[in-house]
């Protein structure tokens, strides 16, 4: 990852929600020691919002990497058409504008503002980065998949600005980067983050453990934090801290358990919440595989449990491993990947509730 950063290469990092992408990204930049601007489409809702983003961040990139904007007006006018260049002044800074010149086709301002970027770059000699979180928006923004194009066009000339993309919808981003027929297609190096292995957790965990209570956790105790985070990077920080939280003394395998117990009471609310967001066949087949270890979705015992025919099956199980709620394990059966959306699954069929 650095390496690429440093070469000028394209990154994308592919993981489900909360694996550490945007922190794998931010301390990869961070240690390149390059200039940087994060971009998080998170909540663009158009194709407007996304060049003014794009704009607004290339101009403070501008101003980060390179400097001085009053002395490269002229490099910035010989590099652009459709943008018009303004300088502004505010207090004792001099700040660089681009208004777009009549015409407002959003996808050529974006190549355009990146591009200039990567020119002033070149002259300059200098290196940059910019980090392109949540990239799948874009895909539900631009239906003309004109702004995919933009930054293709724009990413396959760059040599001293690398791009990092990420996102939180695997199946839309590798859609985006993988289909032969789109713009972005083999633009980048691409990392995919798995689970950390456990002995990489224990290293670090039992150090923390060493300089809060003077032992090591017992192997069981550290066990069973892998064993309820499912290893999952949120959850097991989630759960670390509850057991830290709640411990003056080295906790045990039942601290473990009460403190999981409480992450999953906090949590279970706005886990119900989002389960029952999903159409009524999608949560009965995740619940179905949550309590049930099922190595064919095809088989009669399934329909006949679920009460539906293999097609529907077929399809919602489909589409949660496109939402990164479920995943098929190497030996072929299906986990929930979110360990507590498990707990929460697990739970309401016993007692608390008749929701699910
Ligand atoms: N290597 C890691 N080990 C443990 N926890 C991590 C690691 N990387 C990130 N986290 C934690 O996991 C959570 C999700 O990280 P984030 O980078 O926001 O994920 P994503 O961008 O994939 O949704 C954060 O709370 C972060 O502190
Ligand atoms: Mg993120």
């Amino acid at each position: 990852m650095l390496g690429n950063l440093q070469q000028g290469k394209h990154t994308l990092i592919i993981a489900p929600r909360r694996y550490g992408k945007s922190s794998l990204a931010e301390r990869a930049i961070e240690q390149s020691l390059l200039a940087s601007v994060k971009i998080n489409f998170h909540l663009c809702t158009s194709e407007a919002e996304v060049s003014q983003l794009v704009l607004d961040s290339v101009i403070k990139l501008i101003g980060k990497s390179i400097g001085q904007v009053e002395k490269l007006m002229s490099s910035v006018k010989k590099y652009i058409s459709n943008l018009e260049p303004l300088l502004s002044f505010e207090g004792d800074q001099v700040k660089l504008k681009l208004t777009p010149r009549n015409q407002l086709n959003h996808a050529v301002i974006i190549s355009e503002a990146l591009l200039l970027l990567e020119k002033l770059l070149l002259e300059k000699n200098k290196k940059a980065v910019i980090f392109l979180d949540e990239f799948q928006e874009i895909d539900k923004i631009s239906k003309q998949r004109g702004l995919e194009g933009a930054f293709r066009t724009a990413a396959q000339e760059m040599h001293c600005l690398a791009l990092i993309f990420s996102g939180s919808v695997r199946s839309l981003l590798l859609s985006l980067f993988e289909d032969e027929n789109r713009p972005l297609y083999k633009l980048c190096r691409k990392i995919k983050l798995d689970r950390i292995a456990a002995e990489d957790y224990e290293k670090h965990i039992q150090k923390i453990a060493l300089n809060t209570w003077e032992k090591h956790l017992e192997e069981s105790t550290f066990n069973k934090i892998m064993e309820r985070s499912n290893r999952h990077p949120y959850y097991v920080n989630y759960l670390c801290d509850a057991v830290w939280e709640a411990s003056l003394k080295i906790p045990s395998v039942q601290d473990v358990e009460n403190a999981w117990t409480n992450v999953v009471i906090e949590e279970w609310s706005d886990a119900l919440r989002e389960l029952s967001d999903l159409p009524v066949g999608q949560r009965r087949v995740i619940k179905y595989l949550a309590n049930n270890r099922v190595e064919s979705i095809h088989s009669q015992e399934t329909c006949i449990a679920l009460s539906m025919p293999t097609s529907s099956i077929a399809t919602a199980v489909h589409v949660l491993i496109e939402k990164d709620y479920i995943e098929q394990s190497k030996n072929g059966h299906y986990n929930v990947i979110n360990p507590l959306l498990l707990a929460v699954l697990r739970g309401a069929e016993d007692s608390r509730n008749q929701l699910l």
